[in-house]
């Protein structure tokens, strides 16, 4: 059980005040016991002065009606408990309130001492004596009565007065307690609401200049607190509705990010198409003039069948050919090619040389590789990075077209640099307009028209090789030689770590 602050400071002041109380009390004890012994002595004193000078002239005379007229008169004082008279031979002469006269008390010094306070008198004895000759001696008992009624009766009062004395301190400690501790609990209150959530709580403790300040503190810190609630309400509100939207905005960009890829899809198949038709170009050209020299020839009966079988076996061969680059290009395009694994860079550059080099023909671009004799691997999906070469070599073969540039040169490097493996693609038909160079690599950005090019290439190129081989792709615009000119282009070097 927790005792509250104020009993706390009741009790220890009541305690300090008891211990107090109680020494008062010994001490006055103390006080009445040495004022009493003192007016005890002097008083015998008196007394043995006067029994002296009354008890001289009968003991001399022998006369002992007076001696216990004598006895018996100062027997009435109240103090006196006996009296009693012997001669010079230690005869009993009279006594008064005495059982036995014979066996009389001894001398005791101290009227307060144990012994005399037990046998509630204090014996004395008194010689009497004329020109220094002993005539006898008088026994005084005092009675100790009056002292420890007395000392009861101070004891009494005294505990009395202590125990009115703690009530009514006990009334004012607790009242000037919960005075003092009425701040202190209105402080208590308040804290405790603010810390249930009420911030609106402020206090009054304005009675003195400490709890003022106090008041003046803590209404301040309530009212920070209650501030910096509202603001961290409101944030979490604004956080709460920028986390939907961000999660908006991802979906939206999940769902984009399917599109572009579909798109890219489109793209690559159009490309297909495209380069398909550039392959096929030269042996469908060259089965139809085949198969018109063999109508001629038939017609005019200048056939032999040796000519016959060459013909047809060389048409099988350019069939073969023609289905063998569809082969090609369907496995290229097929969804199931994902398949991640050690490949050689060279293989991946091969396979998308294969497929434009057809279109890079037609438009009289020449290619050169200069590659590294170890033969550099990276983990991944092979056909990813073929595409990404596609998309760069197009690009390439697009504005050496639409530049008009007479000698069309693109220049491949495969080396091994620091950590990584750098594929640089440089072309020789100007460079990218410096205006454009930082929004190239952005989704939809593109300067060709929109049924030449849809601005998706780059961003999916650098999307894949960031993505897949946490690699990237920089441009820069550098100067190349070819044919003993120097001309300005576009360099993509494609860094993969390795
Ligand atoms: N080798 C280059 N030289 C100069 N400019 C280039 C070169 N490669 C790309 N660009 C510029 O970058 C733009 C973006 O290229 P990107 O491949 O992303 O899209 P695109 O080729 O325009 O269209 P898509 O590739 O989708 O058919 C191009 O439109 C072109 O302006
Ligand atoms: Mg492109």
């Amino acid at each position: 059980m927790r005792v509250s602050l104020s009993w706390k400071w009741v009790i220890a002041s009541l305690l300090i005040e008891s211990l107090m109380l109680t020494l008062m009390v010994i001490k006055n004890l103390e006080q009445l016991k040495t004022n009493l012994s003192t007016q005890t002595i002097v008083r015998l004193h008196e007394q043995k002065i006067l029994l002296k000078s009354a008890l001289v002239a009968p003991l001399v005379q022998m006369d002992y009606a007076t001696i216990d007229a004598i006895l018996k008169e100062t027997k009435k004082i109240a103090t006196v408990d006996y009296l009693a008279v012997v001669d010079n031979q230690n005869n009993c002469i009279s006594s008064i309130g005495l059982s036995d006269c014979s066996k009389l008390p001894k001398k005791e010094f101290n009227p307060f001492s144990q012994e005399s306070l037990k046998d509630q008198r204090f014996d004395t004895n008194i010689p009497i004596t004329l020109y220094s000759e002993y005539l006898g001696k008088v026994y005084l008992g005092l009675s100790t009565k009056f002292y420890t009624k007395a000392k009861e009766q101070m004891l009494s009062r005294s505990i009395f007065i202590a125990l009115m004395e703690l009530l009514l301190s006990a009334i004012f400690l607790i009242t000037i307690s919960k005075w003092i501790i009425k701040n202190l609990v209105n402080l208590t209150h308040s804290a405790d609401a603010i810390a249930n959530g009420d911030y609106s709580k402020r206090i009054n403790l304005s009675d003195s200049k400490e709890t003022y300040e106090l008041e003046k503190t803590f209404n301040l810190m309530a009212t920070n607190i209650e501030k910096n609630v509202s603001d961290l309400k409101s944030l979490n509100n604004k956080q709460q509705k920028l986390v939907k939207q961000l999660k908006q905005q991802i979906d939206e960009n999940h769902e984009k990010d399917i599109l572009i890829k579909q798109q890219s899809r489109m793209a690559i198949i159009g490309e297909m198409l495209n380069n398909i038709a550039h392959q096929w170009r030269q042996p469908l050209n060259a089965i139809t003039v085949q198969m018109s020299s063999l109508k001629l020839k038939k017609e005019m009966n200048i056939i032999g069948d040796n000519e016959i079988e060459e013909i047809s076996d060389s048409v099988v061969k350019y069939a073969n050919y023609l289905s063998n680059t569809i082969d090609d290009f369907r496995d290229y395009i097929k969804d199931d090619n994902g398949k991640k694994e050690d490949f050689i860079i060279r293989d991946s550059l091969n396979k998308a040389i294969d497929i434009v080099s057809a279109s890079l023909n037609n438009h009289y671009i020449t290619h050169s590789i200069i590659d590294s004799n170890e033969k550099l691997e990276i983990f991944g999906v092979s056909n990813e990075l073929t595409q990404v070469f596609i998309n760069i070599l197009n690009n390439s073969k697009d504005i050496l077209v639409e530049n008009k540039i007479e000698e069309r040169f693109i220049e491949i490097k495969i080396f091994k640099e620091n950590n990584n493996i750098v594929i640089s693609i440089q072309d020789n038909a100007g460079g990218v307009d410096e205006k454009i160079i930082d929004k190239i690599f952005d989704p939809y950005f593109t300067t060709k028209h929109k049924s030449q090019g849809t601005g998706i290439g780059l961003y999916m190129s650098s999307k894949i090789v960031y993505e897949h081989f946490a690699g990237e792709i920089v441009v820069k615009n550098e100067e190349i030689e070819f044919k003993n000119k120097v001309y300005k282009g576009a360099k993509f070097s494609i860094i993969l770590p390795c």
